[in-house]
C-alpha cells in the first residue's frame, strides 16, 4: 500500500512538474515572440513539441531541454536530429545562449531567467538528446533503393531537414499521421514571410511516400 502511495506520488510530482514546464515554456515564447525578431524565430522550430510530450520526461535530461531550449524558439525533438548530430548543434547555441553573435544582446534579454547551461548542464541534455535521437539509416540501405519512383521522393522529400528515417520506425498504422504533420513542419519552416513556394522544389507525391513507408513499416 505505501509502495502504491509513493508510486502515485512519485507519478503526480512528474506530471505536475510536466505542467508547470509547459507554462515555462509558454512564458518563454511570449517573450521571443514580442522580441523584434519574433517572426524569424517563430519559424525555426515548428510547434509540435512541448515539454509534457518528450521522452522521459520527468528525467534529468528533459527537464534541462526543457528548460534552456525553449528560450529562443520552440521545443526541439530530441527525435529531429540522429545523435552524431546534436553535439554541434547544441555547441553552436551555447555561445547564442551567453550572448554571443550578431543577435546577441537580443538573445541575452531572452536568457535573463536563466542564463546559460553550465558545462554539466549541457552535457547532460546534450546526452538525453542523443539517446532519443532519429536512428541513422543509409538510404542507400533501404528497401527499393536506387529505383526511380516511391524511393527516391520518399529520400528527396525525407532527408531536407533531417537525415532520412527507418521506415520501420512506425507501424503501417501509426505512418500517415507522421507524414502528414511532417507537411506541416514543411509548411511551418520553409514559409517566409510574403514569398512564394519556389517552384525549383522538388515535387513529390505524398501518397507514393506514405505507400512506401506502409510497404516496409514496422510489423
Ligand atoms: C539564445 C537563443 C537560443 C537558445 C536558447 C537555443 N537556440 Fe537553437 N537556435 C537559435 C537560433 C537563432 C537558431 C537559427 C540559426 C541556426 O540554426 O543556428 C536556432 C536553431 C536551432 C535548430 C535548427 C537548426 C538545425 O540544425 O536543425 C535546432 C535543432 C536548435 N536550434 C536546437 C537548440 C537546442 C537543442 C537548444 C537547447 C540546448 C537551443 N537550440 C537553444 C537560438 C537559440
Ligand atoms: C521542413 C523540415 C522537415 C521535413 C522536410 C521533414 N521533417 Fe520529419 N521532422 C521535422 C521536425 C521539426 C521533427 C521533430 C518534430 C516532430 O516530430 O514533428 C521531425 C521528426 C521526424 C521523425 C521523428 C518523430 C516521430 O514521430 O517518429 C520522423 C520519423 C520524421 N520526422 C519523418 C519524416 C518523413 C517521413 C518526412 C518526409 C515526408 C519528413 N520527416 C520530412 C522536420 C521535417
Amino acid at each position: 500500500m505505501r509502495a502504491l502511495a509513493t508510486l502515485l506520488c512519485a507519478a503526480l510530482a512528474g506530471s505536475l512538474n510536466a505542467a508547470d514546464a509547459d507554462d515555462a515554456a509558454r512564458r518563454a515564447q511570449q517573450r521571443w515572440l514580442s522580441s523584434p525578431h519574433g517572426p524569424m524565430l517563430e519559424r525555426i522550430i515548428p510547434p509540435y513539441m512541448r515539454p509534457s510530450r518528450l521522452p522521459e520526461a520527468a528525467s534529468e535530461g528533459a527537464q534541462l531541454t526543457a528548460k534552456y531550449c525553449v528560450q529562443c524558439h520552440h521545443l526541439v525533438s530530441p527525435a529531429m536530429h540522429h545523435a552524431e548530430k546534436w553535439p554541434a548543434i547544441v555547441e553552436r547555441m551555447l555561445p547564442r545562449m551567453r550572448g554571443g553573435g550578431n543577435m546577441g544582446p537580443v538573445m541575452l534579454q531572452m536568457m535573463a531567467d536563466q542564463g546559460a547551461p553550465s558545462p554539466h548542464e549541457s552535457a547532460v541534455l546534450t546526452a538525453y538528446l542523443q539517446r532519443h535521437a532519429q536512428v541513422r539509416v543509409s538510404a542507400e540501405a533501404l528497401p527499393e533503393a536506387g529505383r526511380a519512383g516511391a524511393w527516391n521522393s520518399y529520400v528527396q522529400a525525407c532527408s531536407q531537414c533531417h537525415t532520412v528515417p527507418d521506415p520501420r520506425r512506425h507501424t503501417r498504422a501509426e505512418w500517415p499521421a507522421v507524414v502528414a504533420r511532417m507537411e506541416r513542419n514543411m509548411a511551418w519552416m520553409n514559409r517566409i514571410a510574403g514569398s512564394q513556394r519556389d517552384p525549383r522544389e522538388p515535387q513529390y507525391r505524398t501518397r507514393d511516400i506514405v505507400d512506401y513507408l506502409q510497404r516496409h513499416a514496422r510489423q
